[in-house]
């Protein structure tokens, strides 16, 4: 008689219940008080030898315990199917993962930079990717015909019209200062970020395309102290606390002083111990580009700045190709 519980539980554990009407029918079989297999075995404790009973009610008990269980289960899952509108739905089951895209690298950097930049009390604008030559060179103080402009190699647009300035694929954010100067009186604390188009040739280290970010700051009384201050904000939140900048002294026409900034990259797997990396290029913007866009020079001082991206992202991820930017390699991308 003991193995009829055993079999009697290898029965309840096979059956399956996948209706309200099903589950019904396996009360009535296994529990139901009215020749339920389970009540009927208790009727039949009697016909056992009194030292057998205990053992056998208390195995029965669980039996029952367990058919019960069954039916609690089937109907909350029943339950479930109908709330997520179907049978076909097994709510149970581990979610299949679905593929997400993520945000570019470059973009992570800029959004980064731009974060760090508005806790400095930098607002952010954008200005065109088509230039007029005007506000790429003549305002920013490049002469007409001066060997500068040749320090970047410029594409121009097709068949502008002949009375009209030429149009060029901005070579770099810095037209962004005129624009903002144009539209707004100072002071003004402004980053502009955006794409640059340089008709270079292509390698590792230069793309046809790249990003960068324009600082300009006008008021009052600006000094170059200043300059220092935020580039070091800037660079301690980006590459660390410990991070040493060295400040070049070098040649822009629309700033004066100019310097550039080397950051101090020391590389474990390299045996040179470390080099410095040019990151940016600033200083305190030159008063003819002030007059271009009417601030009066005698009243303002300003500093201006200008970013690669693409550079900082290598620094930051240790990339040391910048044309896999570009290339949209999965296997690349997939890694930020
Ligand atoms: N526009 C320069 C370039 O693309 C970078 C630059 C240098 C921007 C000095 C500035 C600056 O605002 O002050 O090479």
């Amino acid at each position: 008689m003991p193995d009829t519980i055993d079999q009697l539980r290898e029965q309840i554990e096979a059956e399956s219940i996948e209706s309200a009407e099903e589950a019904e029918a396996f009360r009535i079989k296994y529990l139901g008080r009215n020749q339920g297999e389970i009540p009927d075995l208790f009727n039949q404790i009697g016909d056992l030898p009194p030292e057998e009973r205990p053992e056998f009610g208390r195995r029965l008990n669980a039996l029952k315990d367990r058919a019960q269980e069954r039916i609690d289960e089937a109907k909350a899952r029943l339950e479930r199917q109908t709330q997520a509108g179907g049978p076909d739905i097994d709510l149970t089951l581990p979610g299949r993962r679905g593929f997400t895209g993520s945000t570019h690298p470059l973009t992570q950097t800029l959004d980064e930079i731009l974060r760090i930049l508005r806790g400095l009390g930098f607002s952010t604008h954008e200005g065109p990717e088509v230039e007029t030559d005007w506000h790429n060179f003549t305002a920013l103080n490049f002469p007409p015909d001066h060997p500068a402009r040749d320090m970047q190699d410029t594409f121009f647009l097709k068949d502008a019209p002949e009375d009209e300035d030429p149009r060029v694929l901005r070579t770099h954010t810095s037209p962004g200062q005129i624009r903002i100067m144009e539209a707004h009186a100072p002071p003004i604390r402004v980053a502009v970020p955006g794409r640059v188009y340089r008709n270079e040739a292509i390698s590792y280290k230069s793309f046809c395309l790249f990003h960068q970010v324009e600082l300009l700051y006008v008021d009052e009384n600006v000094t170059m102290a200043q300059l220092k201050q935020v580039l070091y904000s800037l660079a301690r939140a980006l590459f660390g606390e410990d991070v040493t900048l060295r400040f070049r002294p070098s040649y822009f026409p629309f700033t004066e002083p100019s310097a550039e900034v080397d950051v101090w990259w020391a590389d474990e797997d390299a045996d040179d111990g470390g080099q410095w990396m040019e990151i940016l290029g600033c200083g305190m913007v030159h008063p003819n580009v002030f007059e271009a866009v009417n601030v009066d020079p005698e009243q303002y001082t300003g500093y201006a700045v200008g970013m690669g991206v693409e550079r900082m992202a290598m620094l930051r991820h240790g990339i040391d190709d910048i044309r896999i930017f570009y290339e949209n390699d999965a296997r690349f991308l997939d890694q930020f």
